[in-house]
């Protein structure tokens, strides 16, 4: 299996539920390493930019004003198999689907309010990682 990097936002609402360390020992716990990390709050633009994906959902507004709501802690992460691994250490969007000792299933508050976020495939977590970090903020 591959070392990978991905990308992990612990988001607004968990930022203010001050469980910031809590993902973190589930994070190690699920053996994957915090190789970058900053504290930032986004402003619309990065936050339309981030999730230009997304644009036109219907929840796209919603999404991008609760992105820029608070601070969020950026990471990168680096581990066997790391994009999918911490997919699945997320559990799903819907947190209704989410199996218990999922981040989602224990920290969301709803399907906008979901705690974190991931990158979703090896090419996202490319552009998402460029998208906070440059090289010399990365220690692998
Ligand atoms: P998406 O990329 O589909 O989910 P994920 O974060 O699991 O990769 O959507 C991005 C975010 O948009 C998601 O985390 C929460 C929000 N969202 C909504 O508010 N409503 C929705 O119906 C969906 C699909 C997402
Ligand atoms: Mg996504």
């Amino acid at each position: 299996m591959a070392i990978e990097q991905t990308l992990s936002i612990i988001k607004p609402d968990a930022v203010k539920k001050q469980i910031i360390g809590e993902i973190q020992t589930r994070i190690h716990q699920a053996k994957l390493d915090i190789i970058a990390i900053k504290m930032v709050k986004l402003t619309k633009e990065q936050a339309e930019g981030f999730y230009a994906e997304h644009q036109d959902k219907p929840f796209f507004a919603n999404l991008v004003n609760f992105m820029m709501s608070g601070p969020i802690v950026v990471q990168v992460l680096q581990g066997e198999n790391g994009v999918e691994r911490y997919r699945q250490l997320m559990g799903p969007t819907d947190l209704s689907k989410a199996a218990a000792g999922t981040l989602r299933a224990d920290f969301a508050n709803s399907m906008r309010e979901n705690a974190v976020h991931g990158s979703d495939s090896l090419a996202s977590a490319e552009r998402e990682i460029a998208y906070f970090f440059v090289d010399s903020e990365i220690f692998q």
